[in-house]
């Protein structure tokens, strides 16, 4: 995969050389190419941005500069169309189906916006895709890229060193991963699960995928409304729906005995409490 990246930054991007996309790129796997954006200005003080018309705070990045930059590196291969990705904080939320889509690009062009962002007729004329990293504001594009190109990165063919280990990752079956242990045996004295040491690898996937449906229950009820779940699954999640009102119950029931033992029954049930 080819990914371009457009900043007025070029050494934010420059983590993307560690670790498990900095060795894709030595083995040939991702090519990242930074380019500063300034370097399509044509005035001497290398003007990016200007007033946003109708007034109110910041500055807007112009147009011309994202043009000629982007029609530059989209012509650098005649053969093939990049797929022009521009992080903002308005754009569709970034999930695991999306960096899975991305994955399967030839070529992605990134633009990092700063200031209150880029003109919209930039966007209007190049953007095939504007993601949202979450629900909050950056100061700029570049660090929504570092995030968008790891995940992307790590679904390349041949990038991680287990190629099942993404198949097991959260959201890749819409599940939280099950909890995940090491050596020692026993740590501050905690053990780990028995099951994980039995050796029996078909208890060993039952354990886990209980635990992912538990621990995405309890943390994440939306994804299990969309999980493709089996028969085996809906009993486990009719069992943990039956411990929580068992759990309940027991809960109430202590509390009431603890309010009659102090004599405070009548209030706990009051009107005024509903
Ligand atoms: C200060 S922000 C501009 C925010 C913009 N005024 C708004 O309220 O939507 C500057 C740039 O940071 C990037 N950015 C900020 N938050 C982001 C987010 N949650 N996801 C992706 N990119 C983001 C975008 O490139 C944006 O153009």
């Amino acid at each position: 995969m080819r990914a371009d990246v457009v900043t007025i930054f070029p050494t934010y991007l420059e983590p993307l050389r560690l670790s498990l996309v900095g060795r894709a790129q030595e083995r040939g796997t991702l090519d990242v190419r930074t380019h500063d954006l300034r370097a399509w200005t044509s005035d001497v003080h290398r003007t990016v941005d200007d007033a946003p018309y109708g007034g109110g705070p910041g500055m807007v990045m112009r147009p011309e500069p994202w043009d000629a930059a982007l029609s530059e590196i989209a012509e650098s291969d005649p053969t093939r169309r990049p797929r022009v990705v521009v992080p903002t904080p308005a754009g569709r939320p970034f999930s695991q189906r999306h960096a899975e889509e991305l994955a399967r690009e030839p070529w992605l062009v990134f633009c990092c916006g700063r200031y209150e962002g880029i003109d919209s007729r930039v966007i209007d004329t190049w953007a095939d895709d504007e993601i949202s990293i979450g629900d909050y504001v950056l100061a700029g594009g570049e660090v929504a890229t570092l995030v968008i190109l790891e995940a992307v990165a790590r679904l390349l063919p041949g990038v991680l060193g287990n190629s099942a280990s993404a198949a097991d990752d959260s959201f890749s079956d819409g599940l939280l991963e099950a909890p995940v242990y090491t050596r020692p045996q026993v740590w501050r004295g905690a053990e780990v699960p028995a099951v994980l040491r039995s050796g029996d690898h078909a208890a060993v996937a039952r354990w886990r995928r209980a635990q992912a449906l538990r621990r995405t229950l309890a943390r994440r009820p939306d994804l299990v409304e969309h999980a493709e779940l089996s028969d085996a699954d809906r009993a486990v999640l009719e069992a943990v729906a039956a411990e929580v009102q068992q759990h309940a119950a027991t809960a109430s029931g202590a509390a009431l005995a603890a309010d009659s033992a102090a004599g405070r029954g009548s209030a706990r049930d009051s009107p005024d409490r509903l």
